[in-house]
């Protein structure tokens, strides 16, 4: 999705904005831009392009004198992706200039207003209505500075923004609001930074303001001013975050998606870091805010999310099930928001996000909340819009997550509800003797996840062989029906093979119609009481000629079992299985030739409906 960041202070802006663009290449974009205020008596300058940051880069100025600008990474809604749609949009007079991260969905209305007045539009975008729309503003009410001009412009929006706005009859100043897309501040020695994203400013500064909805920023190299919808102050102080600035490089690996599979191991590791108590054999999430009797009077727990986020929550189901026996399920986000969903005081919400900013997601959670539920969080993205709406939560504490697909904290996410479920079952019937067994599975994990890794090579092989077909099916039964699903979107993604996922148990019921020489499978066998029949729907496969992989786990007798998982307790094997999932599409994609951090189409995080 579209990134923005601005920059007002001493320093020269260009490289500044330029380096913030590239931190936020990973969201996927298709043109970016700048507009910086140039010379002593500043004059608004606006360079943009389709494509990559390299286009851009080619068509600025060798040297420019100027220390306050802002720029934008583009990820096509309205108007197709060319040099003109892309932003910084002007004013008719090139003053005033706007970025944009969001959807004015009153747009054309906006537009047709401002065109019966004589307004020309340059572009197809709803960005440049807002450009226009301040400029009117100042037409109308000549005294009023830049930031009353946003404000009255921004009332006359339905929609979502994030949007830095800069004026050259204002030098020095940038204007920054908020209403449903992520923005924040970054608070450095005379200077400010903005962004939508961390990772745009973290290199400079880790004093942070994050935006409120219907937040209005001034900033000066003086510092900066909080006022509302409603023209009152807002204090907020600087929080400082602890993000790690070597998050956002690839320390070495060929790709984010590689290192951040490799990160796993550490992630494991944070993600049950100090949550583990082995003397009452449960885990510590004081953050969930529940009471022991809370937690009692929990009848049913239902988690959303949206793409790897609601498959990770559709085994965090089972896993919760499995050790809580509370009845669990999950459900697509925006699925749930938009079917009228019933509310019961009994039942307990959960909400899984990577991003924290996922639109779906937090209408989801806002939607449990107007009704009088109660949501928690399991966020990655501290202090981001779902983690702040949620009543309570846990952190996956996976460290910035750069690459589109996600790998690091879908297995963190599987962590968190295995902790999830372990904490409900101790307050219920699971007995201390299989409560240590589940702490002892989660502690063995980092180990283990480490002996995959170091079967990389293995899985490249059969990779090699995989990147031959156009389609494949990936099949499981109970949680290995959802990490079937979890291997056939990472394939789709990344290497943009046709994969689709189905329950074991389904095959015969129609999709081995499509089974041949040309259609593999890969199927998911842990080391269960369905091993015969996950064995027969193989030998169903083999027997319509259709070539198998197996991700199998210790024992299982497969002649096929090339991608072999250690034996584990049932709660911590997805997490083990998902492991040479990732490692498959990487290298296929990898084998393909594919742009495997930035997949075409797909954004990392889903800002807009
Ligand atoms: C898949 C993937 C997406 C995200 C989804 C939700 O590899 O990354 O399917 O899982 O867009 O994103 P978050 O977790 O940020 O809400």
């Amino acid at each position: 999705m579209c990134g923005v960041v601005g920059y007002v202070g001493q320093q020269q802006v260009l490289p500044l904005l330029l380096e913030g663009l590239r931190r936020l290449e990973y969201r996927g974009y298709d043109s970016s831009g700048v507009a910086i205020q140039r010379g002593s008596k500043p004059q608004l300058a606006v360079f943009k392009r389709q494509g990559k940051l390299e286009n851009l880069v080619a068509t600025l100025p060798a040297k420019v004198r100027a220390t306050c600008g802002i720029g934008h990474t583009r990820w096509a809604t309205h108007g197709e992706p060319n040099d003109v749609n892309a932003h910084p949009h002007t004013d008719a007079a090139a003053q005033i200039a706007v970025v944009h991260n969001g959807i004015v969905e009153n747009a054309s209305e906006l537009r047709a207003r401002l065109q019966a007045k004589g307004i020309e539009f340059q572009s197809e975008t709803d960005t440049e209505v807002l450009a226009h729309l301040v400029a009117e503003q100042q037409t109308l009410l000549p005294e009023i500075d830049l930031t009353t001009a946003v404000r009255l412009s921004l009332k006359q929006v339905v929609g979502a923004y994030g949007i830095l706005v800069m004026d050259e009859r204002e030098p020095q100043t940038l204007v920054a609001a908020r209403l449903g897309s992520p923005l924040l501040l970054g608070v450095g020695d005379k200077e400010l930074f903005a962004a939508s994203d961390l990772g745009a400013l973290v290199r400079h500064t880790q004093q942070v303001v994050y935006l409120e909805e219907g937040d209005i920023a001034t900033l000066t190299p003086k510092g900066y001013v909080i006022t509302t919808m409603d023209a009152q102050i807002r204090q907020a102080l600087p929080v400082t975050v602890a993000e790690d600035a070597e998050s956002f490089d690839k320390n070495g690996f060929a790709h984010f998606t590689l290192k951040e599979i490799h990160e796993q191991v550490d992630v494991l590791q944070r993600v049950l870091g100090g949550r583990l108590d082995e003397r009452f054999a449960t885990a510590r999430l004081d953050g969930l805010n529940l009471s022991a009797k809370d937690r009692l009077g929990v009848r049913r727990i239902k988690i959303l999310g949206c793409g790897s986020a609601f498959i990770a929550a559709s085994i965090g189901a089972r896993t919760i099930e499995r050790l809580a026996r509370i009845p669990c399920d999950a459900e697509p986000a925006a699925e749930f928001r938009y079917r009228n969903p019933i509310i019961e005081e009994d039942t307990l919400y959960f909400a899984v996000s990577q991003s924290g900013e996922t639109f779906d997601t937090l209408a989801a959670v806002q939607e449990v909340q107007r009704k009088g539920g109660t949501v928690l969080g399991i966020v990655n993205n501290v202090g981001s819009s779902i983690a702040r709406a949620c009543d309570g939560g846990l952190y996956l504490h996976a460290g910035a997550e750069i690459a589109v697909v996600s790998t690091k904290t879908f297995t963190a996410t599987l962590a968190a509800f295995c902790l999830i479920g372990l904490y409900f079952a101790r307050g219920r019937d699971l007995s201390h003797s299989e409560g240590i067994a589940v702490v002892q599975a989660l502690q063995l994990l980092p180990k283990q996840v480490t002996q995959l890794l170091e079967q990389a090579p293995g899985y490249a092989t059969v990779a090699k062989q995989v990147a031959r077909f156009d389609h494949a099916y990936f099949v499981g039964r109970n949680e290995g029906y959802y990490l079937a699903m979890e291997g056939s979107l990472k394939l789709k993604e990344i290497s943009y093979i046709h994969a689709e996922a189905y329950a074991a148990s389904e095959l015969k019921h129609g999709p081995l119609a499509l089974v041949s020489e040309t259609t593999p499978t890969i199927a998911l066998v842990p080391e269960d009481d369905l091993v015969a029949k996950n064995l027969s729907t193989i030998a169903e496969v083999k027997a319509r000629k259709g070539q198998v992989w197996v991700v199998g786990q210790g024992a299982v007798p497969s002649d096929n079992a090339q991608m072999q998982v250690m034996s584990a307790h049932p709660i911590t094997t997805p997490i083990l299985m998902a492991l040479p999932l990732q490692l498959l599409a990487y290298y296929v994609a990898l084998e393909r030739g594919c742009d495997v951090d930035q997949p075409r189409n797909l954004a990392k995080s889903v800002t807009v409906e």
